[in-house]
């Protein structure tokens, strides 16, 4: 579904007429396409607060973009990055006009309690219109609950605040996040630097991900990172499913693309276009948990990746809804997605360092008018990937879910006109996003490298305002 209203406003003649009439103009948003550079390309700028344990480690990955790298002037980051491979360069408050940062990473780790939350102050308040359009800021910090000391977490803590909100003041396509990394975790941050310092992050804005400790550190190959993995997507026939598919077969897995019978045909075209394999099976008949096991066992000798896709919508308010509504969108969104991954671990057909990912929705934690039955299913999915995380963990298999917020396909196309143009524009990117979106981020769960992200539930609605 095209959003005709970004594309006028984006032209010359729309642009023009937009800003004459002061009305808001959604930010043309870089994206990744294949072979460009992993980072976002510009200047980069990088800090701490006094005390960070993570900012040299930050600074050896930034070394890999080969861009020019700015610290402030006595910024602390000066000493923890001067093991690391970077050119850096002093940049002056008093003379930064007309600098624009692409990149920031502040190492927050340090703060230890909420008198030194001030260092945000002193490290953003003079940086923050330099921001770039479509300019990525990434702040690390503490996992608080594995804190002992009660002024450090709370800190820790307040970062999420300040993080969420600077997402919503930064506009112009740009995005910031906060990542907690927990004791000993920190070399597994790489994969998700470059995750969020990339244009693969587009519509991923104010969330916060914690990075824990982890035997898998698998060394990857950043350019085809899943070479060699075999994926099962459900529900890839057109929509998300398609991009996420498309997306792992970009990033070198060999694809199974599942859907119902009735889609054969636009699943063969799918899975044909991404060099995989097509399964046609509904994921809520009996036996469909063992056919997957039984299948993916005897073609490909088991599975490193499962995307939970698959789902359906069939809104009513709860007075209306009857039971065969309810019970189907329970059964296709959460209970199939429960016996296929118990039928696949009692297969032993997940590898070792697998993967489940699962798409949850902001209508899981916001809640929403007339899907009572679908934000139960989606909630669910959250409470599926919180409950099984650490059991999971110990077999060496993470599951996480990303929640898309609006994504344009046939789901939402489907939805009334006003409600439809709501949802688009209540978030911090004033538009929808697109399926690949979605599917960038399940690559970054997907990545061999990490394995340190665990029981993770990341939205992909560019800081929608709905369940914020
Ligand atoms: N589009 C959005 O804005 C949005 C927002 C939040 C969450 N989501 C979630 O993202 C996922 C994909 O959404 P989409 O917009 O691409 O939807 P879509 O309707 O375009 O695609 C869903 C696919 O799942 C398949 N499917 C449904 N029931 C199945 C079954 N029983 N067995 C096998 N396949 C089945 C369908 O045939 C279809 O190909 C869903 O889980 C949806 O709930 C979408």
């Amino acid at each position: 579904m095209n959003d005709h209203y970004l594309a006028f406003a984006n032209s010359a003649l729309g642009r023009a007429l937009v800003e004459g009439l002061g009305l808001p103009r959604p930010p043309v948003l870089e994206r990744y396409t294949a072979g460009q550079p992993a980072f976002s390309v510009g200047d980069s700028l990088i800090g701490m607060a006094p005390g960070g344990r993570l900012c040299e480690q930050a600074g050896h990955i930034l070394a890999a973009q080969n861009q020019t790298v700015w610290i402030l002037d006595q910024d602390p980051a000066r000493a923890a990055i001067a093991t690391c491979e970077l050119q850096a360069q002093i940049l002056r408050t008093e003379s930064m006009e007309g600098t624009r940062l692409k990149t920031v990473v502040f190492d927050a780790s340090g703060i230890a309690d909420s008198a030194q939350l001030q260092e945000l102050h002193r490290f953003f308040h003079p940086i923050i219109r330099q921001i770039a359009e479509c300019g990525r800021i990434v702040i690390l910090g503490q996992i608080p609950e594995q804190l002992d000391d009660a002024a450090a977490r709370t800190a820790q803590r307040a970062l999420e605040g300040f993080t969420r909100s600077l997402g919503k003041e930064i506009r112009k396509g740009a995005t910031a996040q906060l990542i907690y990394v927990g004791i000993g975790a920190e070399k597994q941050m790489e994969s998700s630097l470059r995750f969020f310092l990339s244009p693969k992050s587009a519509y991923v804005s104010g969330q916060v991900v914690r990075i824990h400790a982890s035997n898998h550190l698998a060394a990857v190959d950043w350019r085809t990172p899943l070479a060699g993995k075999v994926a099962l997507v459900t529900g890839a026939s057109r929509g998300i499913g398609a991009a996420i598919a498309h997306t792992l077969a970009r990033d070198g897995a060999h694809v199974i693309c599942l859907d119902v019978p009735q889609a054969e045909k636009e699943l063969r075209a799918v899975a044909e276009a991404v060099h995989g394999s097509a399964m046609m099976l509904n994921i809520c008949d009996a036996k469909a948990p063992q056919q997957i096991a039984a299948q993916v066992m005897s073609q490909h000798q088991g599975l490193d990746i499962i995307v939970h896709n698959a789902g359906i919508t069939r809104d009513k308010t709860l007075g209306r809804m009857n039971r065969d509504l309810w019970n189907m969108v329970i059964d296709v969104n959460l209970a199939s997605e429960e016996r296929i991954n118990d039928a696949l671990l009692a297969a032993g057909a997940l590898r070792h360092n697998a993967r489940i990912i699962c798409v949850s929705s902001i209508s899981g934690i916001a809640g929403n008018l007339g899907q009572t039955n679908y934000a139960t299913s989606k909630a669910g999915v959250i409470g599926m990937v919180q409950s099984h995380a650490q059991a999971y963990a110990e077999q060496g298999i993470t599951i996480n879910a990303v929640a898309p917020g609006f994504i344009e396909t046939a789901m939402t196309a489907a939805i009334p006109f006003a409600i439809r143009e709501a949802g688009r524009r209540m978030n911090s990117m004033s538009q929808g996003g697109l399926p690949v979106d979605v599917a960038e981020a399940i690559a970054w769960f997907a990545n061999p490298a990490s394995g340190g992200l665990q029981g993770n539930v990341v939205r992909v609605c560019g800081q929608s305002l709905l369940g914020a």
